[in-house]
């Protein structure tokens, strides 16, 4: 079984490649390959990266060898949330129960929060899937840009 552990600031280039890998797979079908790059360049900035594995209120945890990874950090909206900002998991080693350990041991850090909320893509029915299974509650949508393309997304949330 794999072992779960705190990022370290080492770890932000293979936290990058899974992102990548892992948008890829969830993502390509709805945002072109070409778009899936891009917004990974920008958003997994290894400085941006290292800086939320280094900050004080964020909680990044990663599977050995980086094959999945976790990020929370403080809802910038409401007191007392937490924001489930990334769970991926290298599409290989997708169903063997590694975002399934992710998503616990970061809840598991979130003594000082009531609620744990989230945005997914609804096109994503896999991570859809994956939340609802695990007791997060739909409670709203709202459109988002996305490489200049407008989506829907879905909030979901649930109490800790
Ligand atoms: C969502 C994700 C993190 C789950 O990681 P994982 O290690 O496969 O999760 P687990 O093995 O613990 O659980 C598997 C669950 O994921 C879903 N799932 C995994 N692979 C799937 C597939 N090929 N098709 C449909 N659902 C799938 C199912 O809900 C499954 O639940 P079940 O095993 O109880 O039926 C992973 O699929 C992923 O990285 N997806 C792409 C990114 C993403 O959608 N992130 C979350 C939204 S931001």
């Amino acid at each position: 079984m794999v072992a779960i552990r705190p990022a370290r600031p080492e770890d932000a280039e293979a936290i990058r490649e899974t992102a990548l890998a892992s948008w890829h797979a969830a993502y390509d079908d709805l945002l072109g390959g070409e778009t899936v790059e891009a917004l990974v360049e920008e958003w997994y900035a290894l400085d941006g990266l290292r800086e939320s594995i280094e900050h004080p209120e964020h909680v990044v945890r990663v599977a050995d060898d980086v094959v999945g990874f976790a990020h929370i950090g403080p809802n910038p909206n409401e007191e007392h949330v937490a924001e489930l900002l990334r769970l991926y998991v290298r599409p290989k080693r997708w169903g063997e129960g590694i975002g399934s350990r992710l998503l616990a041991a970061v809840e598991g850090e979130l003594a000082d929060y009531d609620r744990l909320t989230l945005s997914v893509l609804a096109e994503n029915e896999v991570g859809i899937g994956f939340y609802e299974k695990r007791g997060f509650e739909r409670e709203g949508e709202r459109e988002v840009e996305v490489g200049g393309e407008s989506y829907r997304e879905y909030r979901y949330g649930k109490g800790i």
